[in-house]
């Protein structure tokens, strides 16, 4: 079993973080939110997360439905047996006040590939947070965990989330019905 290797000190910075370089202190809301590995005691910021922002990710993605937040112990142990097991990596944004902001992922990590998903609260939504993010996970995927390409999947209805992968050098592969919906799937190889 290889334990997850620890991030290196990885600041997002969002859209609107980036100023004339004369400001000093970012405002409250402009907290610039860290990248950083699961971790058991990520649990209840985790949890506030998922809760708060259940219908908005539901307006786009698949509800987790009640069992997620009844179970949500059982599950949480799972991703981490699962992390340290190698098979998926789970990224978190928190910032400084310990607040979750967001979530990138990496599953079912295997023969150097994994499938990428991510989720960005409502209040930190259009400032740049996922492609940054995004771009952070991708990066680590060539280098720390060693993968040679990530898969994703995005219905047609979500054009936010296209424009992140299209960003991050993704390209379309191929057409799907993702969730009921049409969608497309993508690929983004490293050289
Ligand atoms: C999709 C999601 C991750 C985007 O997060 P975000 O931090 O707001 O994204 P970013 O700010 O990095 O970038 C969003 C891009 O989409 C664009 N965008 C936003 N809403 C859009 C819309 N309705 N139509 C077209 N483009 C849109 C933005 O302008 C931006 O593009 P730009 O950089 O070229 O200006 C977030 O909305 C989310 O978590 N949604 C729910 C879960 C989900 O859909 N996950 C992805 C599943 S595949």
């Amino acid at each position: 079993m290889s334990q997850p290797t620890p991030l290196p000190e990885t600041s997002m910075e969002s859209k609107e973080d980036r100023g004339t370089g004369s400001e000093s202190t970012p405002p409250l809301h402009l907290l610039i939110p860290d990248l950083q590995l699961l971790r058991l005691d990520h649990a209840p910021a985790l949890l506030a997360f998922e809760r708060e922002n259940r219908a908005y990710f539901a307006a786009s993605v698949p509800d987790r439905g009640d069992e997620f937040f009844t179970e949500f112990d059982t599950r949480y142990a799972q991703l981490l047996a699962w992390q340290a097991a190698g098979t998926d990596y789970f990224h978190l944004l928190v910032t400084e006040r310990g607040e979750v902001v967001g979530r990138v992922n990496l599953y079912e990590v295997a023969d150097g590939s994994a499938e990428l998903g991510y989720r960005i609260a409502q209040k930190a939504a259009g400032r740049g947070l996922a492609t940054a993010a995004v771009r952070k996970v991708r990066d680590l995927a060539a280098t720390a965990y060693g993968l040679s390409r990530l898969r994703a999947r995005v219905t047609l209805d979500n054009p936010a989330s296209r424009k992140v992968i299209e960003h991050n050098g993704f390209v379309a592969v191929g057409e799907l019905t993702l969730n009921g919906k049409p969608a497309i799937s993508y690929i983004c190889e490293f050289r």
